[in-house]
């Protein structure tokens, strides 16, 4: 592994390697707390972040790494080009964890820097949070191949990362989405061949009625960062699609996952978020232990 731009430039088995991993360290911290000595890791956000931000600078803090923040200011567009940003960071850094707008960003950055890229949001995909959602839901049910997760919402950047996961995992995926807010066709088709091949099935519909009974169900926000919309469109267009506790009793649902920021009262009502099944906060904590697994990974790869 050179870098983590996207979900699906994992195979299976590295994906496996790496929840396997994150569990090692999760258990184990004390092992790892030197693992990161003497690197250093820049942390480029383009748009605002709590957990990412906050797990990836408290993960390498415990890795016994140090990580610096530069923010939108200092930036791709704004000063220079990404390829002079990564060229730069590259010198000084041995690592670089970037959110951008553009997936493109990401690749110019990895192309100008000869340390690794970690993508930490990009308007394509979230790899990091997909890492840490398919830990959580090993945790809770086990054996992925056995599980079904239904994902209701928008076809945003969270679903392409946990259709590609759901693929690489051998996991049941259904998706449900308003007409016209579908996951990208190109991306879904990808997931769609590989799961083939791992026994996932991936599903897209726009009826609640043609869904199986789900072990979870899993929303992200209506209005991803940086997306330009008619919020009055969007709310008429979504309103069907919340995430409430009838939805989660039709679909036999033990469990309920988001990303956050959550938005109660719109993709989530107040009572499924912040009731007995949900597991945003697991999810959130294993954003950290994901994220390390990734880290130790990239670096094992630089030294080989
Ligand atoms: N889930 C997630 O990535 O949260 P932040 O936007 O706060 O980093
Ligand atoms: N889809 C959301 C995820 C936030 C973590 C966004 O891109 O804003």
């Amino acid at each position: 592994m050179q870098d983590l731009l996207a979900m699906r430039d994992l195979s299976s088995a590295q994906l496996s390697h790496i929840l396997d991993l994150a569990q090692t360290i999760k258990q184990r911290p004390s092992a790892w707390q030197n693992h990161l000595q003497g690197k250093s890791i820049a942390l480029v956000f383009e748009k605002p972040s709590l957990r990412t931000r906050a797990s990836f600078a408290a993960g390498i803090n415990r890795l016994g790494g140090h990580s610096i923040y530069l923010d939108a200011e200092n930036l791709m567009g704004k000063r220079e080009p990404a390829s002079d940003v990564g060229a730069n960071l590259a010198l000084w850094h041995d690592a670089i964890v970037a959110r951008v707008y553009s997936q493109a960003t990401l690749h110019e950055l990895a192309a100008a820097s000869d340390k690794p890229v970690i993508n930490a949001l990009s308007d394509e995909c979230h790899p990091c949070q997909a890492l840490a959602d398919l830990l959580t839901l090993t945790e809770q049910l086990g054996d992925l191949t056995k599980v079904t997760l239904t994902y209701v919402g928008d076809g945003c950047n969270v679903c392409h990362a946990l259709m590609a996961g759901a693929a690489l995992a051998g996991m049941n995926l259904q998706i449900v989405t308003p007409v016209g807010y579908e996951p990208n066709a190109e991306l879904l088709a990808d997931a769609q061949k590989v799961g083939a091949t791992s026994g996932a099935e991936i599903t897209l519909h726009h009826d609640f009625n043609q869904l199986q009974q789900s072990d979870a169900i899993y929303t992200d926000t209506w209005f991803s960062m940086g997306q330009e919309r008619d919020s009055n469109q969007v709310m008429h267009d979504f309103a069907p699609y919340q995430v409430n506790q009838d939805l989660m009793k039709q679909l036999g649902a033990k469990y309920f996952m988001h990303c956050l920021p959550a938005y109660r009262g719109r993709e989530v009502t107040a009572e499924v978020i912040d009731g007995p099944q949900s597991l945003i906060l697991h999810q959130a904590e294993n954003r950290l232990h994901a994220q390390n697994a990734v880290l130790v990974e990239l670096f094992a790869g630089a030294q080989a």
